[in-house]
C-alpha cells in the first residue's frame, strides 16, 4: 500500500512536472529575463505566442520590461567593472554603456573597441555628465530611472577629451579605468577583461613555450636566484601578457583628478616602474601590441584570422579579443548561468551553448538574441 503510495505521488509529481504548459513556460520566461511577473495582459500574449511555437518572441516581449534592463543587465554587467567583481556597485558608464549596447542591438563583439558611450537623457535633469566623476550615472540608479528609456547612445571622442582612436569600448570608460588602471603596471586591465569577457584567468591561459622577448624589465629573470622559476613559472604569464597589455601603454588613471588619461606618443611611468630589476628586459617604446597566444595552446580561443593579430592601442587588441570565438563563447556562457540560473551542465546544455555561439557569430552578435535563446531553453518542458 505505501508503496503505491508513494509511486502514485511521483506520479502525480512527474506528470505537474510534464503538464507546465504554455503558460507557466510563459510565466517563466518572463521571471527569468525581468526577474519579475509579468502583468496578465503580458502573460496572457506571451502563452499565446508559447503555445503557437514562437517562445522566442514570447522572449523579446518579456525583454520589454523595464526590469530587464534595470535589474537583469545591470546585475549581469555590474562585477565586469570593478575588481572584486561585486554586483553591488553603483551604475557607471561602463554598466550603462553594456545595457544600452545590448537594448540597441549593437554588434556585441565590438564592446571593446568601439568608440560609443551611453548617458541619460538631458531631459532628466540629472547631474552634468563629467569624465572627473560618476554623479551622472549614481544619480539615475537613485532617482530610479527607468534605464530602458533614458539611455542615450553617444561616443567617447564626443563626451570626453580622448582623441579619435584612443576609445576602445568599455575598456576605456571611467569606471574600468578606475578600476584597472589605477596604480600597478595596467597588466590588471589585460586580466580583468580576459577574466570578464574570454572567461579565463591568467593561469588558464599560462603558456612556458611563449618567447620571453617583449616581459617587461620588473620582472625578475631569476626570482630568489634561480632562473628555473622565471622559466617554468613567471613566463608562463609574462611571455603573452606583457606584448598584450602595451596596448594600454598610453592611458593611466589620475587618482587625484579622477579622471582616465591619455597621453599619445608618451608611455606612462608605470612602464618603467622597477626598470633596475631586470635592465636587460624589454623597454616599452609605444602602444605596440602583439598577440602571442595566436600559437601554442592558446590558439584554442579561436583567433580571427582576418585580423593581424597586432596592432596600435587599446581599440585594436579590443577587436582581436573581442573577435575571438572564447569572447563569443564567454558571452553565451555568462547568459546561460545568468538566465537558466545554474552552469550549463550535461550534453544537451553544452549542446546548446554550442549552438547559441553559432547563432550569435552569424547574427551580428547580437545579445538580446542570445538572452531569448537562453530563456527558451530554460523555460521548462
Ligand atoms: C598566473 C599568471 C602570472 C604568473 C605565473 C606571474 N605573474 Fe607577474 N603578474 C601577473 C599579473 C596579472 C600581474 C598584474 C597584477 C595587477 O596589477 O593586478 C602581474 C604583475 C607583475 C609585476 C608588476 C608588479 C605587480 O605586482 O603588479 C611583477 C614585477 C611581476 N608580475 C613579476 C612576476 C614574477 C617575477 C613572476 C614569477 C615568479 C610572475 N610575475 C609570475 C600575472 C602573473
Amino acid at each position: 500500500m505505501a508503496t503505491a503510495g508513494i509511486v502514485l505521488l511521483l506520479t502525480t509529481f512527474l506528470m505537474t512536472e510534464a503538464i507546465a504548459g504554455p503558460r507557466d513556460q510563459a510565466r517563466r520566461i518572463h521571471d527569468r529575463l525581468a526577474g519579475v511577473p509579468p502583468s496578465p495582459v503580458v502573460l496572457d500574449t506571451m502563452e499565446d505566442l508559447v503555445a503557437g511555437g514562437q517562445a522566442l518572441d514570447a522572449a523579446y516581449l518579456a525583454m520589454e520590461n523595464r526590469a530587464f534592463y534595470d535589474v537583469t543587465l545591470k546585475n549581469f554587467a555590474a562585477p565586469w567593472t570593478n575588481r572584486e567583481e561585486s554586483v553591488f556597485v553603483p551604475l557607471n558608464d561602463y554598466i550603462a554603456t553594456v545595457i544600452g549596447m545590448v537594448r540597441d542591438d549593437v554588434p556585441f563583439n565590438t564592446l571593446l573597441s568601439a568608440d560609443i558611450l551611453y548617458v541619460g537623457d538631458p531631459s532628466l535633469g540629472l547631474p552634468a555628465w563629467s569624465m572627473t566623476n560618476n554623479n551622472h550615472y549614481a544619480a539615475m540608479e537613485t532617482q530610479g530611472v527607468n534605464l530602458r528609456d533614458a539611455l542615450l547612445q553617444t561616443t567617447q571622442s564626443a563626451m570626453t577629451d580622448l582623441p579619435p582612436g584612443a576609445p576602445a569600448g568599455v575598456m576605456t570608460t571611467r569606471a574600468a579605468a578606475e578600476a584597472f588602471f589605477i596604480a600597478g603596471t595596467n597588466r590588471a586591465m589585460l586580466r580583468f577583461t580576459m577574466m570578464s569577457h574570454i572567461c579565463r584567468d591568467l593561469e588558464q591561459v599560462a603558456d612556458t613555450s611563449r618567447s620571453p622577448d617583449r616581459i617587461r624589465q620588473d620582472v625578475s629573470r631569476s626570482p630568489g636566484g634561480d632562473s628555473r622559476v622565471f622559466l617554468n613559472n613567471c613566463v608562463s604569464c609574462h611571455a603573452g601578457m606583457d606584448p598584450l597589455s602595451q596596448a594600454f601603454a598610453y592611458y593611466d588613471w589620475d587618482e587625484t583628478a579622477g579622471r582616465l588619461v591619455y597621453s599619445p606618443g608618451q608611455v606612462r611611468p608605470k612602464y618603467f616602474l622597477n626598470e633596475d630589476t631586470f635592465p636587460f628586459g624589454f623597454r616599452t617604446p609605444d602602444d605596440r601590441w602583439d598577440n602571442y597566444w595566436r600559437e601554442g595552446q592558446n590558439a584554442l580561443l579561436g583567433w580571427d584570422m582576418q585580423l593581424p593579430g597586432g596592432g596600435y592601442g587599446a581599440a585594436s587588441l579590443g577587436q582581436e579579443l573581442g573577435n575571438s570565438l572564447a569572447f563569443a563563447q564567454c558571452q553565451v556562457e555568462k547568459v546561460f548561468r545568468a538566465v537558466c540560473l545554474r552552469p550549463p551542465v550535461d550534453a544537451a546544455d553544452r549542446s546548446q551553448v554550442t549552438a547559441m555561439v553559432n547563432s550569435f557569430r552569424s547574427n551580428n552578435f547580437v545579445m538580446r538574441q542570445v538572452f531569448a535563446e537562453a530563456a527558451v531553453f530554460c523555460m521548462g518542458d
